[in-house]
């Protein structure tokens, strides 16, 4: 059985700084720390974006530090908050297309994880455009295994309107890359919306998690502003084998007593 941890949204801000009165930097030691403790036989974690909130190279190199301390190996994808060259200034291992862009794919337990980009300089939507598409059609192409993906922005409307104004702004070349191989796709894992969602988007199970930091509240009728919150962090753990994915839903934060039922 595959474990992995799907963690999103860790929007991280140079040391000494906080973001809606909270330390960033701070909520993701404690989800390293639970991830370590609770987790520890976990192949691998990933953070589906919004690494930094402001994009600074201080941000990206405390977060490098925090991450180090994970005992598993951590695959990051760019949100639209993110910095693409700064992070990879940071990060100068983190695989990339020869166009440039943050994807790549590895083999785990049997199924392929594909990471994408969805980072496009100085806008909040997202953007898949026709190179990033055609890489994910060839990455496809060279494999009959199931599949894992990861993308910071969904590919479709969630019923939050403040966001829905900035998911994926035309998911067409997403859709038309996924549609030979969709009865293969498993599940595709979403950062972004600082909530715990979960659904299908064209016969495709999909899910996302609450952030480490901070919230968007769930109030459906705001067409106005993003609803912010701080209801509690949480990440995902990820079961898989050879025919299923199972998501859990962790506040790792939660101290509530525990009791035999
Ligand atoms: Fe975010």
């Amino acid at each position: 059985m595959l474990k992995f941890i799907h963690l999103t949204d860790t929007h991280l801000v140079a040391p000494g700084r906080a973001l809606y009165g909270i330390d960033p930097a701070w909520r993701l030691r404690q989800a390293v720390q639970s991830i370590n403790a609770e987790q520890g036989d976990a192949a691998f974690v990933v953070v589906t974006g919004d690494l930094a909130h402001w994009g600074e190279a201080e941000a990206y190199a405390a977060l490098r530090e925090e991450l180090r301390a994970l005992t598993m190996p951590v695959h990051l994808l760019v949100g639209n908050h993110d910095d693409r060259g700064r992070f990879l200034q940071a990060f100068d291992d983190a695989p990339i297309t020869a166009d440039g862009f943050v994807q790549s794919s590895f083999m785990a337990g049997g199924i392929q994880h594909v990471l994408l980009d969805t980072n496009h300089p100085g806008v909040s939507w997202g953007e898949f455009c026709s190179a990033r598409a055609q890489w994910l059609a060839q990455e496809l192409a060279s494999h009959t295994h199931p599949v894992h993906l990861f993308i910071h922005h969904p590919p479709c409307a969630v019923g939050i309107a403040a966001m829905d104004r900035i998911s994926l702004r035309d998911p067409g070349p997403l859709r038309e890359a996924l549609e030979p191989h969709r009865g293969r796709i498993r599940h595709l894992f979403f950062g972004h919306l600082h909530r715990p969602i979960a659904g299908s988007w064209r016969g495709i199970p999909l899910s996302t998690v609450r952030a480490t930091n901070h919230q968007v509240a769930l109030e459906l009728g705001n067409t106005v502003r993003v609803p912010g919150s701080l209801e509690p962090p949480q990440y995902a753990v990820v079961l898989a084998d050879d025919e299923k994915t199972i998501v859990h839903f962790h506040d790792f934060g939660d101290r509530s007593p525990r009791f035999d039922l």
